[in-house]
């Protein structure tokens, strides 16, 4: 018997919990007598999570077992590592798988930029990987994620938002399984450069100096020495690393690239990239909300872009408007 305060606890949802494996850490119930909440052991975490206790908790219409906080981790590891069968099991819906691949996403973001293990670039590989065969098999899945990463973009780290914005988009222009993978794993891993850089220079409040963004520039090149370092040899994801920041018109960086001499991953990624950079980091972010970036994206920044590209970025996320068509001002009519 386990009491604790509801502050130590984390939820989580029990059809994510597959049977016949260890879950890596203790399982608890909350149980209510007499108005008194206590926290009760349901199953260790070093024991395998038997057909009979998952039975326990259908037939008693539980949905929601917990965890203690300082176990979030092991759960998030136990996810990561079951994620192909998690997403496979009609058992669970479509919103909770939808809130499984961003929370394994922010963990595996978290290891990739802030706290970098041995590994984590291949596990970035095999998670992006998994994740668009999730959403190429099925289309409802696939508005499931959309409808998470647009409507409630800032409940969730956003560069997972953006992974799967982009990953849906390329989809939709037509990018076959394969560049859609190596896509999908390039747009997580594009500042993996950053991790060479100064946290100083990086998280420096207001303006660089020139030494300090010509260092900033450095990261698209810096990113692709890790990924060759670490045996990523797809061109793909070394393309996306490299010109996510060439403009079209050859004003970006590293190499100052213009029109065709930019990759067709790169001109995507680079579109990908500013509509992350608008939408997140930024002291008015709210203000920045993802239709409001998309309408500076064409006043501003049309000059960045292959106009086509563009175009059909505007198309794609345009029936995901909650104010449906374009009004007159928005300024994204095309
Ligand atoms: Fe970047």
């Amino acid at each position: 018997m386990e009491n604790g305060i509801l502050s130590d606890y984390l939820p989580i949802d029990s059809s994510s919990l597959r049977t016949d494996t260890k879950i890596g850490c203790d399982l608890y119930l909350l149980v209510e007598t007499g108005g008194n909440r206590r926290f009760t052991l349901y199953c260790r975490g070093d024991i395998i999570f038997e057909d009979d206790k998952k039975d326990q908790l259908l037939e008693g219409n539980i949905s929601k077992l917990f965890i203690k906080k300082e176990d979030k981790q092991k759960y998030f590891d136990y996810l990561e590592s079951n994620f192909q069968h998690i997403m496979s099991d009609k058992n669970i819906s479509y919103d909770e798988k939808a809130t499984i691949v961003h929370s394994t996403a922010i963990n595996l973001m978290k290891d990739l930029y802030i706290a970098p293990r041995t590994g984590t670039i291949e596990r970035t590989k095999t998670y992006a990987y998994n994740m668009v065969d999730y959403i190429i098999r099925d289309s409802v899945a696939a508005k499931s994620l959309m409808k998470i990463a647009v409507h409630e973009y800032y409940t969730y780290t956003h560069s997972v938002n953006v992974a799967a914005v982009g990953t849906l988009f390329a989809q939709s222009i037509g990018f076959k399984e394969n560049e859609l993978k190596s896509f999908c794993s390039g747009v997580l891993l594009h500042d993996i450069g950053k991790t060479r850089i100064s946290p100083d220079i990086l998280t420096k409040k207001g303006e660089l100096t020139k030494e300090e963004f010509d260092k900033v520039k450095e990261h698209p090149r810096l990113g692709v020495e890790i990924l060759k370092e670490s045996g990523v040899d797809s061109i793909n994801e070394q393309i996306i690393t490299l010109q996510h920041h060439e403009n079209y018109d050859g004003s970006g960086y590293p190499h100052g690239l213009k029109k065709s001499e930019i990759h067709h991953s790169g001109k995507v990624s680079r579109i990908i990239d500013v509509y992350d950079a608008l939408t997140t980091d930024r002291s008015y972010a709210k203000e920045v909300r993802p239709f409001a970036a998309l309408a500076l994206m064409k006043k501003e920044m049309s000059n960045c872009f292959d106009k086509e590209i563009f175009q059909d970025f505007i198309r794609f996320l345009g029936p995901y408007d909650p104010r449906g068509k374009p009004r007159k001002g928005d300024v994204i009519q095309e």
